[in-house]
Formats: structure tokens, sequence, C-alpha cells
């Protein structure tokens, strides 16, 4: 089969296009192009058929694992794609796992380190319970999270763009200093002792409860884990699309009900904002995938992300 490679702007990536076995995959044009051109490693090739012009269309993207021939025309035995470069790329454990370190490793430093001496502080540093408990509460949250990437989530995407791992850290280890700075302060006041415990009751329960919603997630998959996406059924799902989302809002809800800084919540804002639009994207994707025409199941009446009743 003879395939000629396109940049988006029409010219000719491989000089004479490649010629492959008319049974081989996708992900054997891939390497072919690799082969020919080093730098472009199959995971950071974006191939798409190309669109008539004017047309406003998406494009149709290639599968790795499948035929050549499924994206020929007819019995046709040439084939055109269009190629786009996604840029130097990280696997999602990785990106994941840098993202989570920081906070991990950074929220410590400020608990038992003399870091306040460097802002001028210079007295006897009085630790309160409360900041104790955060600082296990904290690292138990970004342990689990780092536990889940690796032994939990099935990802359907193998690769993330490299300079996500910086915009996430940014965001992250920013924050994880920030909120870490005010809990462990010298001149930080503690909330009262029935408040911590309710806090970080309530805070723990969530975190249990958001690692059983990714449990649900994860056995939505194969462990080959690129089956597309389900409807996730059970617990907090039967009534939000985003019940793993809603757990962690409540988890820091209850961390920030415990701790009591203006730091913890300004995150729990920001993270809402972020999770409430992926939420959203989530929740539309999967009615979209389950309209319940030609055969597909409708997708049940769900909130978003937080139940107004919740
Ligand atoms: N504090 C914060 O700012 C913040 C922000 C975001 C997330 N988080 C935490 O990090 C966790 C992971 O985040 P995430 O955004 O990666 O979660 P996510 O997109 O909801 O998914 C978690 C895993 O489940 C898979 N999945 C989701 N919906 C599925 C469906 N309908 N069918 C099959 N598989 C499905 C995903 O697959 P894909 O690989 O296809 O996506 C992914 O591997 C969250 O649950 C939350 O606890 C925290």
């Amino acid at each position: 089969m003879k395939v000629s490679v396109t940049t988006r702007s029409g010219r000719e990536l491989i000089n004479g296009g490649l010629v492959l076995d008319s049974s081989g995959t996708v992900a054997d044009l891939q390497e072919a192009i690799h082969q020919r051109i080093k730098k472009y490693h199959p995971s950071r090739q974006r191939l798409t058929l190309p669109l008539q012009p004017g047309s406003k269309e998406k494009p149709v993207v290639l599968q790795s694992k499948k035929s050549l021939k499924e994206y020929t025309s007819g019995n046709s035995d040439a084939l055109t794609v269009v190629f786009k470069d996604l840029g130097s790329q990280v696997s999602y454990r990785t990106l994941f796992f840098f993202e989570y370190l920081g906070p991990l490793i950074l929220y410590p430093v400020f608990y038992y380190f003399p870091v306040y001496e460097y802002f001028g502080y210079k007295g006897e540093r009085t630790i309160h319970p409360v900041q104790t408990y955060a600082l296990y509460y904290w690292c138990f949250h970004y342990f689990k999270r780092i536990m889940e990437t690796f032994f939990v989530h099935r990802f359907s995407h193998a690769t993330s763009p490299l300079s996500n791992v910086f915009r996430n850290c940014a965001y992250y280890w920013t924050f994880g200093c920030y909120i870490a700075y005010y809990v462990n302060h010298p001149l930080y006041t503690p909330v009262s002792d029935l408040q911590m415990k309710i806090g970080f009751g309530f805070g723990l329960i969530m975190q249990v409860a958001n690692l059983y919603c990714h449990i649900i997630l994860r056995n939505l998959r194969s462990p080959s884990g690129n089956e597309g996406y389900q409807i996730p059924r059970g617990f907090l799902f039967n009534i939000v699309t985003c019940a793993n989302y809603t757990t962690e809002i409540y988890q820091w809800l209850g961390f920030n009900i415990a701790t009591q800084t203006v730091a913890g919540y300004i995150f729990l804002v920001v993270a809402f904002s972020i999770m409430t639009n992926w939420a959203l994207a989530k929740h539309r994707r999967l009615r979209r995938l389950f309209d319940g025409k030609e055969g597909r199941p409708r997708y049940p009446r769900r909130w978003v992300i937080l139940p107004p009743f919740l």
C-alpha cells in the first residue's frame, strides 16, 4: 500500500511517500515514519484523514491498533494521511507522579525545618496537634494519589505533552507551599478540638470514598486500558457524573474545616472551578457517546459534579 504523508499545510512530509504491507496497521505506519524521521517518535504523531477544502468538520484521527485498510476508500491501495507533531511527550504516570511528588515533599519541609527563620520569625515555634494531623492528612492524600496513579487508574491516553509537566507542577507545587506556609506558621491559631475532629473525620471518609470512586472507574476498563468510555454506575456515580471530583472537593473541604486558612480555601475554590470545567466536558462527552440512538444506551439523568442537596 502506498501512503502519502503530508503536513497540515499540504507539504509532503516524506518525499515520495511510504510503501507498507496492505495488512499493516496505523502503528506500523507510525513506526515507518519514525524510522525515516528519528525525532518523530510514534507517541508524538497525530495522524488524521485529509478534510475536503473548506470543511468545518473535525478530522478523523487514525487509531494506532486499526488496520490501514479501514481508512482507505473502496478497494483503493493508496492512502493519504495528515501528520501533526504533538511535541515532546511524557507518560501520564510520569506527569501525575511529578505533580504529586512536589506537595508530598515540600509540605513537610515547612513542618520539620526552621523555614520561618528566613521569614524573620526568630522565637520558639510551638507545634499544635492540628498542625501535626494536617501533615499526616496531607501526606496521606498525596501518597494515595501517587499509588492510585500507578496501581488504580487505567488511562486511555498513553502520553501528555511535556509542557504539561511544568504547568501542572507549577500549580500543585506552588499551592502546596502556599498552604503549608500558613498551616505551619508560628503565629497559626488552631481551631477548636471539635472542629478539628469533624474536619479531619469528614475529610478522611471522603478520601476513602474518592479511592472507591477510582476503583469503580478502573473497573470500567480492562487492563489494556483503551476501551474508551463507559457509563459509570454504583455508589455516588448513580447521582453525579464525576463522583470522584465530588469526593475530592469534599475531602479538601474537610481539610479546610480542620485547618481553616485563607490559603486552603483559595485552593479549594480554584480546584473546584478546574474540576467543574472538566466535569462539564466529561458529562457532555458521556451524553454524546450514549445518546440512545442506533442501539446505544441513553446516558441517565445525573448531576455534573455537586448535587444541590449534598
Ligand atoms: N485538587 C485538584 O486540583 C484536582 C484536580 C483534578 C483531579 N484531582 C484528583 O485526581 C484524580 C484523577 O484526576 P483525573 O482528572 O485524571 O480523573 P478522571 O479523568 O475522572 O479519571 C480517572 C481515571 O478514570 C478513567 N475514566 C474516567 N471516566 C471514565 C469512563 N466514563 N469510562 C472509563 N474510564 C473512565 C480516566 O480515563 P482517561 O485516561 O481516559 O482520562 C482515568 O484513567 C481525581 O479523581 C481527583 O481525585 C484533583
